[in-house]
């Protein structure tokens, strides 16, 4: 602050501790001067003749108040108050909150400790780091995954043997570390409208759905010439691309007919945030160890059938 509103600010400080002082020192009277008739009223009256005594302050309560006095001087002495001056302690806010944070991280770093050079099978099995994986995850991954981890529409389900991208620890630990992102490209103005009612025919057959419309033998067609690339000849999918298994009952996007015309037609571009820069290794493979404790089996990587 600037050298003039510094010294308003001692000013008005010193003179606050004063004024009160000598307020309580001129109001306060000698013990033992016994109220009567003729002793020192505050020269209030009211009705013609009801008057109001001086009588001395309480002793405690006058205690207190110098204590609060000596209390005040001493911590405007200690502690930053007096405008600029900073106080014989040299305390500041920044200070104390980089010390309280150093204090947590060398804490965090302890729980750590005990987990380092352990792999992600090996953190799954531990209760301890499960704790903490779970931890960490309702922190950075519930508001998206959900905090059971089930997932929302767009959002996968982490805790069913149904993998995008693999739910082996290396495959975990990847998606986690580098982020993901799922692209599928609109196909509205490639196919038409037609060329998506009939590949939606198709594709729902795969799941042994009825078909609502379009032409199903020219849908696999299409299918073929157009998705077999990414989503497998069979359509199982493709964990190196994300490409999720047409042919189950799961569905990232949910599995109504509309659902399913709104990815074909409209495209999905589901975007996975990497975590490795915010969170550290340590945590990453934490949280690759809880996620496969969510999964029953993990370890295969393959999507169920
Ligand atoms: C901003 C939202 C968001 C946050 C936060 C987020 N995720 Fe994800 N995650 C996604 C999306 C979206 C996908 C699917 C990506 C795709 O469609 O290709 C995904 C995919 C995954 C997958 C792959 C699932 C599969 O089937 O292969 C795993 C594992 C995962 N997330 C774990 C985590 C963990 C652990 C965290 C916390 C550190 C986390 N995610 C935080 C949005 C998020
Ligand atoms: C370039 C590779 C690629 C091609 C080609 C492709 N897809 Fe996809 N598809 C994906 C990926 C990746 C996703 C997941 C998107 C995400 O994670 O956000 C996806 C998602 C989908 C979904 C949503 C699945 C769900 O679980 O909600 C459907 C349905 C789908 N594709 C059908 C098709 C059809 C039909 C075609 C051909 C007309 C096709 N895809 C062509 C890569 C592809």
């Amino acid at each position: 602050m600037t050298p003039g509103l510094s010294a308003f600010i001692i000013i008005l400080t010193t003179l606050n501790v004063v004024g009160a002082v000598w307020l309580m020192l001129s109001m306060r009277r000698r013990r033992g001067d016994e109220p009567g008739p003729g002793a020192e009223t505050t020269g209030h009256v009211w009705d013609g003749d009801l008057g109001e005594y001086n009588n001395p302050l309480p002793r405690w309560w006058l205690w207190l108040f110098f204590i609060s006095v000596a209390f005040a001087i001493g911590y405007l002495v200690l502690y930053p108050g007096m405008g600029n001056y900073a106080g014989r302690l040299g305390w500041t806010s920044i200070n104390q909150h980089e010390a309280q944070q150093r204090a947590s991280e060398a804490q965090a770093q302890q729980i750590m400790a005990r987990f380092t050079g352990k792999s992600v099978a090996q953190l799954r099995d531990d209760p301890a780091a499960r704790v903490v994986g779970r931890n960490l995850f309702a922190n950075n991954c519930a508001v998206c995954h959900g905090s059971d981890a089930h997932g929302n529409p767009g959002f996968p389900n982490l805790t069913d043997q149904d993998w995008l991208y693999g739910g082996a620890p290396e495959q975990l630990e990847a998606t986690i570390a580098g982020g993901r992102a799922g692209v599928m490209i609109p196909w509205q103005d490639a196919l038409g409208a037609s060329g998506v009612e009939n590949v939606l025919a198709y594709v729902l057959t795969l799941s042994g759905r009825s078909v609502p419309a379009g032409d199903v033998a020219t849908g696999k067609q299409l299918f073929a010439a157009n998705c077999a690339a990414c989503h497998g000849e069979d359509a199982h999918g493709n964990q190196a691309l994300g490409a999720p298994n047409l042919t189950d009952h799961t569905w990232l996007y949910g599995g109504s007919v509309d659902a399913v015309r709104a990815s074909i037609a409209g495209g999905r571009q589901g975007q996975m945030p990497a975590q490795l820069e915010r969170l550290g290794p340590q945590r990453v493979k934490l949280l690759a160890a809880y996620v496969l404790s969510l999964g029953a089996g993990g370890g295969s990587g393959a999507a169920a059938p």
